[in-house]
């Protein structure tokens, strides 16, 4: 049994949620800034830092009126210490703090990519040994796993994240931030009428994206050379489906290779309708390994994934002190 205080700050969302037993929200409050950085074209971390201060405290007193629980029923506070945006990271890792020294409960230092993996516990217990394909703005990695919070990367990107592909190419064809939604819409009127290259990578489950980043560059630049349309849906569809294709021959090759019983998809890209459909197809041919597919508001950022994360990590004794420092390129640690 267990009550936590969960805060995710690591990006552009600020959000705050209360978790009970590892899998029961009782509320999930996701203040996002996609307005504010979509009219830059991206992320501005100064900007980030700062709007997270002005909506940390409203976004924390939110979740628990809208739990209706007291800090006095709170077990722990769980709170992302890293990777991500140093500034954004410290200003959910003071209000964690803060809150912890206050009512005086024990914190619980979370790493952002192992909140995107529990999110599956919303759907599923999930069952070992299993595998999970993390696909977000900063990462793209193949995670093998024994038991719970025992991480094994198998396999990651090269270069650019997925996510961060889905982004460029989006800017290239003219199209809001984020674009991996956008590229997701346009792509659903897109035919197969260009074709692009997988980029060759030496490792057998990692991935490389900027090559096809650049195949996108250059086939816009050779119709316009010889004067023909560029069909942007059919751009997004061609990268969009090379992309998703490298992401799915690599977990294959994992599922053959480690026999899970369980494949997870996790982050922001998984919220993909493409990759959620493709992912279904692939595993049909394997009845035996069941697949979970996290709903989309839980793909993308939010505090929920981070207390479920916390919620094993808590009963696994990880605890840090008041001088934890945010990480913006922490590692994932088993325990
Ligand atoms: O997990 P996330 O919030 O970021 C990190 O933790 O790094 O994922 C954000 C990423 C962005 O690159 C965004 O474009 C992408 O997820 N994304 C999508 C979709 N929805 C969000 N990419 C493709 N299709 C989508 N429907
Ligand atoms: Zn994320």
């Amino acid at each position: 049994m267990s009550m936590i205080l969960a805060i995710e700050s690591s990006c552009d969302e600020t959000a705050c949620a209360i978790i009970k037993d590892g899998n029961k929200i009782l509320s999930n409050i996701v203040s996002s800034q996609i307005e504010v950085h979509a009219k830059f074209g991206g992320v501005i971390p100064e900007v980030a830092s700062r709007i997270h201060v002005e909506n940390i405290s409203i976004v924390i007193q939110e979740a628990l009126d809208q739990a209706k629980v007291s800090m006095e029923e709170i077990d722990a506070i769980g709170f992302t210490l890293g990777p991500g945006l140093i500034g954004s990271l410290h200003i959910g890792n003071q209000a964690a703090k803060t809150m912890a020294f206050i009512y005086n409960k024990p914190l619980v230092p979370i790493h952002h990519i192992t909140g995107h993996i529990y999110a599956n516990k919303f759907v599923d217990d999930i069952i070992f040994p299993a595998l999970c394909l993390v696909v977000s703005e900063g990462h793209t990695e193949l995670v093998y796993m024994k038991e719970d919070y025992q991480f094994q990367i198998l396999g990651t990107t090269t270069d650019d994240a997925v996510g961060e592909a889905f982004d460029k190419v989006a800017r290239v064809l003219h199209l809001p931030y984020p674009g991996g939604p956008q590229i997701d819409r346009l792509a659903k009127n897109g035919k197969e009428n260009y074709k692009l290259s997988t980029p060759k990578v030496k490792g057998t489950y990692d991935f490389s994206f900027s090559g096809l980043k650049s195949g996108v560059l250059q086939l816009i630049a050779r119709l316009n050379k010889n004067g023909e349309t560029v069909i942007d849906a059919d751009v997004a569809y061609a990268f969009q489906e090379t992309a998703l294709n490298a992401l799915l021959s690599k977990t294959e090759q994992a599922i053959i290779d480690y026999k899970p019983k369980h494949v997870l998809l996790a982050g922001g890209v998984a919220a993909n309708s493409r990759l959620r459909e493709k992912t279904i197809v692939m595993m049909e041919k394997y009845p035996n390994i069941k697949l979970t597919i996290p709903p989309i508001k839980y793909c993308t950022d939010n505090a929920a994934m981070i207390g479920a994360s916390a919620e094993i990590a808590y009963h696994k004794n990880v605890r840090c002190g008041y001088d934890a420092s945010s990480d913006s390129s922490m590692e994932m640690k088993s325990y």
